[in-house]
């Protein structure tokens, strides 16, 4: 066990319903099924993170079970999310194959993955997934604020997360405002824009102004924006890199170049445009 172990486990915040989000973890979207993802869950599990992000289109759910199996890591301390397929027709029954995949008894969080079909269209399968024990938490993924509350109208569970782009470069601040007053978490995906953001000039002169790497800048204001972030890499010091983000802030200058990098214009969509 690392020091980093022990301050990465500690780092939750508590959902709507009452369990607990690790403010960091891993993504593992376009980590191919097999070694790499087995690799880098591996490694994040020595590292100390507790919180592994897949989904069923990732197709690598079978990878991330073997590497935390292989952990050691006991199945109870680490957080579990994967996303339900919105081109499948049944959220409890992709679930339940999840699990088998998985090898394991239940996810931590289960989200819709995008609102394909209309906003609320999965959701009475995903209440149901949750009321057959497959999931604890429920949520969605690339809603905007008006498809928030489409799902908050129907819902008789609400959602507890939404996993959207964040990032300086993707700020949209009134999504995050209309999650927060929805009491739902907003989570970053792709925090690092896929790794484009790493060499932005305003990102790297903050990094070296404090003697940090940029990753590790793009990382932090999430935390300091009210986000969960969950960074990809398949590479173990880079996911070491990743980790290291508890123990420094950026100051409300830093904090105000980084937010100047928006170009959303602080928008309450999703997403710039849709893929389905
Ligand atoms: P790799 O997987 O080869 O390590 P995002 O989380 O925004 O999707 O960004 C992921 C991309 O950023 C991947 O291409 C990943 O590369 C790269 N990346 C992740 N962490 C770091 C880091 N600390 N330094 C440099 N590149 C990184």
């Amino acid at each position: 066990m690392t020091t980093t172990s022990r301050t990465t486990d500690a780092r939750t915040r508590a959902l709507a319903d009452g369990n607990q989000i690790p403010l960091l973890g891993l993504g593992v979207w376009q980590v191919p099924n097999g070694p790499t993802t087995v690799n880098a869950v591996r490694w994040a599990l020595e590292l100390g993170y507790r919180h592994i992000d897949t989904a069923q289109v990732y197709a690598n759910e079978e990878s991330v079970g073997r590497a935390l199996r292989e952990s050691g890591v006991a199945r109870d301390r680490v957080f579990i999310t994967t996303k339900f397929n919105p081109s499948r027709k049944d959220p409890a029954a992709e679930a339940e194959r999840s699990l088998q995949r998985l090898g394991v008894d239940y996810v931590d969080l289960y989200l819709v993955h995008w609102p394909q079909g209309g906003a609320t269209r999965a959701w009475p399968g995903m209440q149901r997934a949750q009321e057959l024990g497959y999931a604890r938490s429920i949520g969605v993924s690339n809603f905007g604020v008006s498809e928030l509350d489409q799902v908050l109208a129907a819902a008789t569970v609400p959602p507890v997360v939404d996993q959207v782009q964040f990032s300086p470069f993707e700020y949209r601040r009134a999504l995050l405002k209309g999650a927060q007053q929805g009491n739902i978490v907003a989570v970053a995906y792709s925090p690092l824009g896929t790794g484009h953001h790493l060499s932005n000039q305003t990102v790297q002169r903050v990094a070296a102004s404090i003697g940090r790497t940029p990753a590790q800048v793009l990382l932090r204001w999430c935390l300091q924006r009210g986000l969960v972030v969950i960074p990809k890499s398949t590479h173990r010091e880079r996911i070491a890199d990743n980790a290291q983000i508890f123990d420094f802030t950026l100051s409300d200058q830093d904090m105000a170049a980084l937010d100047a990098l928006d170009r959303t214009n602080g928008t309450d969509r999703a997403l710039e445009r849709t893929w389905w």
